[in-house]
């Protein structure tokens, strides 16, 4: 869906949607489902590690945008791919579920009870994004990416992560109607409350900040500086974020990957689908330090340093 598209459903145009966010497409998955989406992903991550499908000993799976309200969207990709030899769950942490995901994974395989992880980061927000609110449905996109962790010998993997989050800015971007507090009724007119809802001004600033602490605090906490690193793939919620973030943190853009333009926010997606672009695209060497930077929803933040 380009933003010619969207100038035709809501009073909005091209030059703003692309000044304001660097956004030019996003995906809309129509006839799929969010499973579907993350078998695509997680069967060409086993495919490029190598991996046999009893390998996998776990499957953590970051959306806010499950198949189901029960049972987790993991479960509903394992029995897809028959992964029997692994525990599934999800992890609902909004644009951060990734690196929450990851983040889990890596302990478990840190601490020896498992070998091999599957994390995906996968949405389909177009089902939750309220087509009528110029605010909300510029932004948003449908996607998948996944990894497989493995434990190994070696200097190289998950350095360390850092996640974090502040339950006093919840209703900065979230759905109000659809839980337990508030559950679908009948003949309600829900005026968009069962879509996403967001504060864009009030998240942006919140955003800059604590995603430049986090991928300052998981360098320094290795003893690296941001001169030691590579790459920066961030969440792809806003170019002026990302660029706030750079200057901030003082790398130069050259070091930060950007594929939002195609994709828009693609949420628990995000990170892992930029991640898979800049790593085919030749954009990450063996021995490179990588950080992955994501806040959303919750407000919740987290980053994650890699030696590739
Ligand atoms: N097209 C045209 N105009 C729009 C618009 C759209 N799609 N969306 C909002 N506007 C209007 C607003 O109504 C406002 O008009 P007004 O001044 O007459 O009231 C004006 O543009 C400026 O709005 P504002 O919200 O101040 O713009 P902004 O520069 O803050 O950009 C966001 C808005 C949403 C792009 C930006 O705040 C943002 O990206 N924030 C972070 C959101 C985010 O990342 N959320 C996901 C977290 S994971």
């Amino acid at each position: 869906m380009t933003n010619a598209d969207l100038e035709k459903i809501v009073d909005t145009s091209d030059e703003w949607i692309a000044s304001r966010t660097g956004i030019r497409e996003r995906r809309i998955a129509n006839g799929m489902v969010t499973s579907d989406l993350a078998v695509i992903a997680a069967t060409n991550a086993l495919e490029m590690s190598g991996t046999a499908k009893d390998e996998i000993e776990m499957i953590i799976l970051g959306t806010v945008t499950p198949d189901y309200r029960l049972p987790s969207a993991a479960c509903v990709v394992q029995q897809k791919m028959g992964l029997n030899n692994a525990a599934a769950f999800d992890v609902v942490a909004a644009c951060t579920g990734f690196i929450n995901a990851l983040s889990i994974a890596s302990s478990y395989i840190e601490n020896g009870n498992i070998k091999k992880a599957l994390v995906i980061g996968v949405e389909k927000l177009s089902t939750f994004t309220n087509f009528k609110d110029r605010n909300t449905c510029v932004i948003f996109g449908d996607g998948a990416g996944a990894v497989v962790v493995s434990a190994e010998e070696g200097d190289r993997g998950i350095i360390n992560s850092f996640i974090k989050s502040d339950g006093r800015y919840l209703k900065l971007l979230w759905s109000e109607v659809g839980g337990a507090a508030n559950p679908y009724s009948e003949s309600f007119d829900f005026n968009g409350t069962d879509k996403i809802m967001m504060n864009g001004s009030d998240i942006f600033k919140i955003a800059v900040k604590e995603m430049s602490n986090a991928t300052l605090k998981v360098i320094n906490d290795a003893g690296l500086t941001v001169d030691d690193i590579s790459i920066v793939v961030p969440h792809q919620a806003n170019i002026r974020i990302i660029e706030s973030l750079a200057k901030r943190i003082k790398i130069s853009m050259d070091k930060v990957f950007l594929n939002i333009a195609k994709y828009g926010n693609t949420s628990a997606a995000s990170v892992p689908l930029a991640l898979d672009e800049a790593n085919r695209e030749g954009r990450i060497k063996d021995g490179d330090y990588v950080v992955m930077v994501a806040f959303g929803g919750g407000l919740i933040w987290g980053a994650t340093l890699v030696k590739w």
